[in-house]
C-alpha cells in the first residue's frame, strides 16, 4: 500500500539539480510504502507545473522490490525542461509557449531553435542558425552511392534511418566523446541534412534524378524544391503550401517522452553520438501505432472509400475489434481530450484545400468518421479523440506528398525534439545509462540435455 501525505504543495526548499538549467523540488512530504511488516518513506518530487512523482530510485535497495508498469504508462523516466503536456486538458507547450501561439506566430526553424536552446531566438541568432542550416544542407557526394544500393521500392523510412547513420560517418569527430562546444554545429548539420536525405530518398524511390538544395530557399521551401523540382525545371513554390508544410513540421517538433524520443534518450544515455541516436529515433517512429499512423490513416480512409462505405461499416468493425482493427488517428496514451495539434490542423485543412483549389473525398470520410466517433459511447468511454495524425495526412496529400513519405515528414518535424532531448541527456552531469529492470517469467533453471537426447 502506498500512502502519500502531500502537504499543501509546500516545497521543503531541498532542491536536487537534474540538469544545469533545471531544478526539481524535493518535497518535505513523502509517500509511505508498506510491504509485509515494514514501511519505508519515499521522496516526492514536484515539477514546475505541479506534477508530483514518487522517487523510487532507492526502492530496490531498501525493500528488494522493483516497480512494474507495463508500457511505462505511469512512469516518469526523466525530468525535462523541454515540453509540457496536460493530456486531460489538451494542453501542449514547448519551453512554456503554447502550441496555438507558436503555430500562429513562429516558423519551424524558429521553434527548432527554441526547443534545442531553450529560448526564442533573437534576430541575430535566427539569422546565424538559418545560415548554418544552409551551410550544411548539401550531403557529401559519396553519399549518392549509398542511395544506389537500395531497391527502388524500399520504404523511405528504412532509407532515412540508414542514411542518417551513414551520414554521421562523414563527421569523423562525432565518434569521439560528446563535446558541448561542437554540439551547435553537429545538431545544425543533422537538422539540415535530414531534409536533404528525406528528399533524396523520395527521388530514389521514383528513379528520379537528385535535385540539390538552393541556398536562397529557407528550410521548408528547400525541401519542397528538392522533392518536386527537376534539374532543368524548378517547381513553382506556392507560399501557402510552404506555410502549411512548415506548420505541420512545427506541430510535430516535440511531444515529450513518446516512443521515439524515449528511444533517442535511451541510445544517448549509452553515450552514442547524435546521428546514431537520431537514426534510432527514426526506427522507433516508423510503427503504425506511433509515427506510422499518418500513413495508416490515409490507407484506412482510402480503403473505406474503395469499399463504398461512408465509415459506418468500418466503425462497427473497429468497435467489434474485428482482427484488432483500430480507428487510426484516434486515441493517445497521454491525451484524454482533443489533441490540440489535431484541432489546429482540422481548422486549417479546409482553408488550405480551398486556397489550393483542391477538394478531397477522403476529407469528407474523415469528417464523417470523426463526427460519428465523437458521439459514440465506445470512443467516449475510452476517451478516444482525434490525434495529430488524423488530419495531417489529408493536408500532406493536398501538398502532393506521397503517402509513404508521411512518416518521413513526421521524422523531419520531430528532429528538433530529438536533438533537444539528446542534449538534455548529454548535458546532465547526473545522468546515468538507461537500464530498466524486468520481472522474469521464463523457465527456472533447467538441466542441459546433449543434442542426441533432445
Ligand atoms: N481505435 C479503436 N479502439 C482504440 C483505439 C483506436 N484508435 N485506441 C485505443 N482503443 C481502445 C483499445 O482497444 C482499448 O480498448 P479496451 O479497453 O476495450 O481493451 C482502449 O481503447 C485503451 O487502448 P490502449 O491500447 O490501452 O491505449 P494505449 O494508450 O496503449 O494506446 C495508441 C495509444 C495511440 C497506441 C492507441 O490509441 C492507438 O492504437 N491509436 C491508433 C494509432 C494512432 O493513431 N497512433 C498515433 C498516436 S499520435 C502520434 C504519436 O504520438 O505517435
Amino acid at each position: 500500500m502506498v500512502e502519500t501525505g502531500i502537504d499543501n504543495g509546500v516545497a521543503s526548499g531541498a532542491i536536487r539539480a537534474s540538469t544545469p538549467t533545471h531544478t526539481i523540488h524535493l518535497m518535505s512530504e513523502k509517500a509511505t510504502l508498506t510491504y509485509k511488516d515494514a514501511s519505508i518513506d519515499l521522496p516526492v518530487i514536484v515539477g514546475s507545473e505541479n506534477e508530483h512523482g514518487v522517487d523510487i530510485a532507492k526502492l530496490r535497495d531498501q525493500t528488494g522490490l522493483i516497480t512494474y508498469d507495463d508500457g511505462f504508462g505511469n512512469t516518469g523516466s526523466c525530468t525535462s525542461d523541454i515540453t509540457f503536456i496536460d493530456g486531460e486538458a489538451g494542453i501542449l507547450r514547448y519551453r512554456g509557449y503554447s502550441i496555438e501561439e507558436l503555430s500562429e506566430k513562429s516558423t519551424f526553424v524558429e521553434v527548432a531553435w527554441l526547443l534545442i536552446h531553450g529560448n526564442l531566438p533573437t534576430r541575430t541568432e535566427l539569422r546565424k542558425f538559418s545560415d548554418t542550416l544552409t551551410e550544411y544542407q548539401v550531403l557529401h557526394e559519396a553519399m549518392k552511392h549509398h542511395f544506389e544500393g537500395f531497391p527502388s521500392n524500399a520504404h523511405p523510412m528504412a532509407i532515412l534511418s540508414s542514411m542518417i547513420n551513414a551520414s554521421g560517418c562523414f563527421t569523423r569527430e562525432l565518434t569521439g566523446p560528446y563535446d558541448p562546444a561542437k554540439f551547435k554545429r553537429h545538431s545544425a548539420r543533422l537538422l539540415s541534412q535530414v531534409r536533404t536525405l528525406a528528399a533524396f530518398a523520395y527521388r530514389k524511390s521514383l528513379g528520379l534524378p537528385i535535385v540539390y538544395p538552393k541556398p536562397e530557399y529557407k528550410y521548408t521551401a528547400n525541401f519542397l524544391h528538392m522533392m518536386f523540382s527537376m534539374p532543368y525545371d524548378d517547381v513553382k513554390l506556392q507560399p501557402e503550401a510552404v506555410a502549411a508544410l512548415d506548420q505541420i513540421l512545427l506541430l510535430h517538433a516535440d511531444h515529450e517522452q513518446n516512443c521515439s524520443t524515449s528511444t533517442v534518450r535511451m541510445v544517448a544515455s549509452g553515450r552514442a553520438n547524435i546521428f546514431a541516436s537520431a537514426a534510432a529515433g527514426v526506427c522507433a517512429l516508423w510503427g503504425p501505432l506511433h509515427g506510422g499512423a499518418n500513413q495508416a490513416v490515409l490507407e484506412m480512409l482510402a480503403h473505406i472509400r474503395h469499399e463504398g462505405d461512408d465509415g459506418t461499416k468500418f466503425l462497427k468493425s473497429v468497435k467489434e475489434k474485428e482482427g484488432g482493427k483500430r480507428l487510426m488517428g484516434f486515441g493517445h496514451r497521454v491525451y484524454k481530450n482533443y489533441d490540440p495539434r489535431a484541432k489546429i490542423l482540422k481548422a486549417n485543412c479546409d482553408k488550405l484545400l480551398a486556397r489550393l483549389k483542391k477538394s478531397d473525398p477522403l476529407l469528407d470520410i474523415a469528417l464523417k468518421l470523426e463526427e460519428t466517433a465523437l458521439k459514440d459511447p465506445y470512443f467516449l468511454e475510452r476517451k478516444l479523440y482525434p490525434n495529430v495524425d488524423f488530419y495531417s495526412g489529408i493536408i500532406m496529400r493536398a501538398l502532393g506528398i506521397p503517402t509513404e513519405m508521411f512518416t518521413v515528414m513526421f521524422a523531419i518535424g520531430r528532429m528538433p525534439g530529438w536533438i533537444a532531448n539528446f542534449k538534455e541527456v548529454m548535458d546532465d552531469p547526473t545522468s546515468r545509462i538507461y537500464r530498466p529492470r524486468q520481472i522474469y517469467t521464463g523457465p527456472t533453471i533447467r538441466e542441459y540435455l546433449p543434442i542426441e537426447d533432445r
